[in-house]
């Protein structure tokens, strides 16, 4: 076989597939790997008129039909078998060659095989993919990890089958090794908490406003037309106004309210912790989802007293006010949240020793990924103008639309309490904001308790170094340690 194709994709699931058309879509040709043959001959079947393809049976064939340097990627499931993959190619790859993991690896994965790899001479690079099956074949945003020298060869390509927007690709080299992962976890991170604070903006509005959900659609519908659109609240509206065939009741209505996931949520959480960045959003809606799914705990809860204060229902008009002020508490919330994932990357860019542009970040968000959303050009637009600004919250126009929302937001948390509606991401949203602007937080008291019963030491606003009290010896002076 002629070496002739520029890249090569192994693992032709739905995401595989999709990416390797889009490649040929685009004039590259593609070779073609899959460990089971069939798989490559429908896609071949179907597809094949679409561009050049090679497809090859074998891993030797299909390494055989690339150019050098020989760009692989493997599509295939995190974990284990992308390692299995991993080490039956790099005995075929020669030194430059370059292995592309567009899978949802754990960052640290990506960085142990990119130093195994890079020992071999190889090029690992994990790329973050998101934007789901339509995004791989139309234009996904790319999170790309790895090598500067790696990107040099690989990024023209990646940068042309990815999504754009005002002439730029949705694709940017994030950092090396495995910031694109990391890049591309946090994300997945946002995204469970801006799903989070709708699905909690929904319950609101139906159960403290008495919107029905078709209502509750056209509502989500004129929000989208403002300054929260974005692709996950179209679909929520699509969603909502669903009607199940089969009984034509409200599709949310016949839905068993226990949601999954893969896991790159609670990967986020697990690394907020790891880092110490309090990404107290993205915690909490990915323990919904937990919560969501404990069938036995919540039925042996349920029946528990809830709210005694008077919640009397809405009138229509009060509905409408609600509406408004449930727009403010989801726009500041999500600020929150998207903060807290830019909190989050910075914290990694400084453990793992990664320089990101920040400002990249947002613009390679604004399409194909799952949170594209309109105010997304606004952050890449904050980054471009301080790079090392420290917040969204403290950035001018940011600031001056969280300090409207201050009384609607707070509003629609009182109605939730008051009616005992959870709204677990829309609560720690503002208990984080309020966390971060207080002068004063009561861990002064933590920090008594921990020296009291533990000699755990802490330290003075007024003098330097650490101190320990005494406490059963009244008379006798703190220990300065
Ligand atoms: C994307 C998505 C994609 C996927 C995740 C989350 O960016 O295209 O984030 O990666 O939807 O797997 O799915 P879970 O909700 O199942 O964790």
């Amino acid at each position: 076989m002629d070496a002739s194709a520029h890249v090569g994709v192994t693992g032709l699931g739905v995401m595989g597939r999709n990416l390797a058309r889009n490649f040929a879509r685009h004039g590259y040709t593609v070779a073609l790997h899959n460990r089971t043959a069939s798989r490559t001959r429908d896609l071949l079947d179907k597809f094949g008129h679409e561009g050049s393809f090679l497809p090859a049976d074998t891993a030797e064939e299909f390494v055989a039909a690339l150019q050098r340097p020989r760009r692989v990627m493997i599509m295939v499931q995190a974990g284990a078998p992308t390692d299995a993959v991993i080490d039956e190619f790099a005995l075929l790859l020669e030194p430059g060659d370059m292995i592309i993991d567009g899978g949802n690896a754990h960052f640290a994965d990506t960085r142990r095989r990119e130093t195994a790899l890079r020992e071999r001479g190889l090029h690992f690079v994990g790329a973050g993919i998101s934007g789901g099956e339509e995004g791989a074949l139309n234009g996904p945003s790319i999170m790309v990890g790895g090598s500067a020298e790696s990107y040099a060869v690989l990024g023209p390509m990646l940068e042309a089958i990815s999504a754009e927007v005002d002439g730029e690709p949705c694709c940017t080299h994030v950092g090396s090794d495995g910031a694109g992962h990391y890049v591309k976890m946090v994300h997945n991170g946002i995204e469970y908490a801006d799903m989070q604070l709708l699905a909690e903006a929904y319950d609101l509005l139906r159960h403290a406003a008495g919107y029905t959900p078709s209502e509750i659609a056209d509502i989500f519908r004129s929000f989208n037309q403002g300054r929260l659109n974005s692709y996950l609240l179209e679909i929520s509206a699509e969603v909502l106004a669903q009607t199940d065939a089969r009984t034509g009741s409200p599709f949310v209505d016949v839905v068993a309210d226990a949601a999954g996931q893969k896991g790159t949520g609670r990967w986020t959480v697990q690394s907020a912790l790891d880092l110490a960045s309090p990404a107290t959003t993205i915690a909490q809606a990915t323990y919904a989802r937990s919560a969501s799914g404990r069938r036995r705990l919540r039925s042996s809860h349920r029946g528990l007293p809830g709210a005694t204060t008077d919640a009397s229902p809405m009138s229509r008009s009060e509905a409408a006010r609600f509406a408004s002020r449930v727009e403010h508490a989801l726009y500041a919330s999500k600020i929150v949240a998207y903060d807290q994932g830019w909190t989050m990357i910075q914290d990694a860019a400084a453990a793992y020793g990664w320089t990101i542009d920040l400002a990249a970040v947002a613009r390679i968000w604004r399409a194909g990924c799952i949170i594209r959303a309109g105010f997304l050009d606004r952050v890449r637009e904050a980054y471009s103008a301080d790079p090392s600004m420290i917040s969204l919250l403290t950035e001018k126009d940011f600031a001056e639309e969280i300090a409207q929302a201050q009384v609607p937001w707070r509003e629609t948390l009182v109605a939730a309490t008051r009616r005992g509606i959870p709204v677990p991401a829309l609560a720690a949203a503002l208990a984080s904001y309020d966390t971060l602007r207080a002068a004063h937080l009561p861990t002064a008291l933590i920090q008594g308790q921990r020296d009291y019963f533990g000699a755990h030491t802490y330290q003075r606003n007024d003098l330097p170094g650490t101190f320990h009290t005494h406490w059963d010896e009244p008379d006798r002076p703190e220990t300065r340690e």
